[in-house]
């Protein structure tokens, strides 16, 4: 069975065909990063109006690659939440289209469970020779989302933590826009942090892991102790090397916060393999350090399938196809998921 997968949910424009849950016959992804650029942040009406003139021509490009036409597609899965909801709409409408037009079937998916999903795909040579076994600890690191959840089967997750405050993500994307690194921030501190010295600063970790917050983080403290060096940073700049210095205390500390609160919740559950996914599982420093991690086994989504793209889509679309869900024609978006998030008591 061949799924189209459409993404829309951000200001990634992605479409992608997937064959009976695992092959990526096609994975399409056009970046709308140079529109929100000068803005350092995704403006969300932009970002709509881009994916009604993009989406067409994304799905057709999708299909062209994976050496297809419209009548060859089985069904479509499309993204309904999490996400900004002018953006989720545009492809919702576009795959309820596509799926009345052609009399198949619709799916509509979550983007979290998806991102969780994307280790299961196999693109070119990389993936699982065979499917990563559940259950499974899942670190689901995005810009908009910190979620540490056990994983008992494609559909079946438990939220253990979350972050309390902003997602990790965003930490790396706030601390870039103030100290003007470039946009994403994301990748560019990643980059940078590989020429900068981690123990130049030191920033503190959050102090919220006891009780109930055994696996949950948080970002502000983090975010704004780094923006506070900002000041002194701009006047007196210690030497030419500081701002990768920054980039990689910064790094190093946002990593560490993530993993203590990981570390604690294999512990307790016994569940010795890692699966991450997210616009944040492709940073260099996450991927090595869960790696090289005794006794753990980390497996990462290729770092194509790490952001926003519509292969995870259509990967766990076809799951739900094949268990015999359908969504119906008027299924709707939504902003937000519950629990995805956690409030501070
Ligand atoms: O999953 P994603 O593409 O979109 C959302 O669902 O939010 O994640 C985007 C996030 C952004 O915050 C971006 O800065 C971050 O992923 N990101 C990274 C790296 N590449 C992207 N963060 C750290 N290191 C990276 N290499
Ligand atoms: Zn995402």
């Amino acid at each position: 069975m061949r799924v189209l997968g459409i993404e829309t949910s951000c200001d990634e424009c992605a479409c992608a065909v997937v064959e009976d849950g695992r092959r990526v016959l096609s994975n399409v992804v056009a970046t709308q990063i140079h529109f929100h650029t000068p803005y350092s942040g995704v403006v969300p009406e932009i970002a709509s109006r881009k994916h009604v003139e993009w989406i067409q021509a994304v799905a057709k490009k999708a299909l062209e690659r994976a050496g297809m036409e419209s009548g060859d597609v089985d069904a479509v899965a499309v993204t309904g939440r999490p996400g900004l909801l002018g953006s989720l709409i545009v492809g919702l409408t576009f795959a309820k289209t596509f799926a009345w037009a052609r009399g198949i079937p619709l799916i509509v998916v979550d983007h979290m469970k998806a991102h969780l999903y994307a280790s299961q795909l196999v693109l070119g040579d990389s993936g699982p020779v065979e499917p990563v076994s559940y259950p499974f600890l899942g670190l689901l690191v995005s810009g908009g989302h910190t979620i540490i959840c056990r994983a008992d089967g494609f559909d079946d997750i438990t939220v253990l933590g979350t972050t309390i405050d902003d997602a990790v993500g965003e930490a790396f994307d706030k601390v870039a826009k103030h100290y003007g690194f470039g946009y994403p921030g994301g990748a560019v501190i990643d980059r940078m942090a590989r020429d900068g010295d981690p123990k130049a600063f030191r920033f503190p970790l959050p102090s919220l892991h006891k009780g109930d917050h055994r696996y949950d983080v948080s970002y502000s403290g983090l975010k704004n102790a780094v923006i506070n060096q900002l000041e002194r940073f701009r006047v007196k700049p210690a030497g030419p090397n500081e701002p990768a210095d920054i980039a990689a205390a910064f790094q190093k500390t946002a990593v560490r916060i993530l993993l203590r609160a990981l570390f604690n919740a294999a512990e307790d559950s016994g569940l010795s393999t890692v699966v991450s996914g997210g616009g944040v599982a492709a940073n260099s420093l996450l991927r090595k350090s869960l790696a090289e991690k005794p006794g753990l086994r980390a497996v990462f989504p290729p770092p194509e399938l790490c952001g926003d793209n519509g292969a995870m889509i259509a990967g766990i679309g076809y799951r739900y196809l094949e268990r015999g869900d359908r969504s119906p024609l008027d299924a709707t978006a939504s902003a937000r998921v519950a629990g995805f998030k956690k409030k501070y008591p």
